[in-house]
């Protein structure tokens, strides 16, 4: 795309990780010519900033920045961005890069493959030195529902059909992915997860799916079937999910993402043999996926197209 002609100053200041605001630092201005990448505090004139990249904006960030017209989630989720504090008018991308999507398809793959051959026990079983093997079935018996079929779920999905599991996905509008059986709706959430063994959340955050793993959902899985949240913490309610276990009719969950992140060490979660707990990694923007990503969509603007990864401030993704 032909780059349009920039006069003015323009500034983009990264709150973040400074490791990677170092890396963007470099990288961005080779992609796109006369930008100026700062790092925050170190802000400079506050009025040639046209662009923000940020996970957690500290309070009060926009109203400090009078010249801002574009903001970047440096992650695929936009919940820690305060909307209200954003000016109506100023874009918020979410981010979409390679790295990212290959990191999340790798972990829900881990994840339903350890659940899938019994590898939580196993983990166990170890602690103990103890061989006890059990029958492993097949992967074309193990229903695998991806809750959430965006541009992560949907890629989620694709993949675990080429490990031949039965895969369905559910989302707010119908779907349609070649192999994988697509729910739309409310209305369809009961049918699909009663045809559904491992559950993966990869929803969004939002005032809808807030505590959406819950003991409804876990009442209208199968008995024995087990969760992955790789969404948020806060998708899951925690003692729901324990008395769902402590029940027997959900087996056992791995989950990356937990309500309160670190997790503290005295949480429960911790030495429970039936939970694998990860630190919030499945999926992370690579430097150099999300200077391309940035990059892409600062030509974009300044040509005057049509941004991708546009957040519908109304649906809150
Ligand atoms: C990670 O959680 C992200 O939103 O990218």
């Amino acid at each position: 795309m032909p780059d349009a002609d920039v006069e003015r100053a323009e500034t983009l200041l990264h709150i973040g990780d400074p490791i990677r605001g170092r890396q963007w630092q470099t990288a961005l201005p080779d992609l796109v010519p006369n930008l100026d990448v700062r790092q925050w505090p170190d802000i400079g004139d506050s009025a040639t900033i046209r662009y923000l990249a940020a996970w957690n904006p500290p309070e009060g960030v926009f109203a400090a920045l009078p010249n801002l017209e574009v903001v970047f989630s440096v992650g695929a989720g936009v919940d820690h961005i305060d909307f209200a504090a954003v000016p109506k008018f100023i874009p918020v991308i979410r981010m979409t890069e390679p790295g990212l999507t290959q990191g999340v398809v790798e972990y829900a793959t881990f994840a339903v493959l350890a659940l899938h051959r019994g590898m939580l026990r196993y983990f166990d079983l170890q602690r103990n030195a103890d061989w006890i093997a059990a029958e492993a079935v097949p992967t074309s018996t193990r229903r695998v529902g991806v809750l959430g079929l965006g541009i992560l779920g949907g890629a989620i999905a694709r993949h675990l059909v080429t490990l031949s599991f039965p895969v369905s996905g559910w989302s707010r509008s119908a779907r349609q992915i070649d192999g994988v059986t697509s729910f739309a709706g409310s209305a369809a959430l009961p049918a699909f997860l009663a045809e559904t063994d491992i559950l993966v959340c990869i929803l969004p955050l939002t005032s809808d799916t807030r505590g959406i793993l819950g003991a409804e959902i876990f009442a209208a899985l199968p008995q024995g079937a087990s969760i992955v949240n790789i969404g948020r913490g806060d998708h899951l309610d925690e003692e729901a999910l324990l008395s769902a276990m402590d029940d027997g009719h959900i087996a056992e969950a791995v989950l990356d993402v937990t309500r309160q992140e670190p997790l503290p060490p005295s949480h429960r979660f911790w030495n429970d043999p039936r939970i694998l707990i990860t630190p919030h990694i499945a999926g992370t923007t690579s430097v150099a996926g999300g200077a391309t990503a940035i990059a892409e969509n600062i030509r974009r603007y300044r040509s005057k197209m049509p941004l991708t990864g546009v957040v519908d401030r109304l649906a809150g993704y």
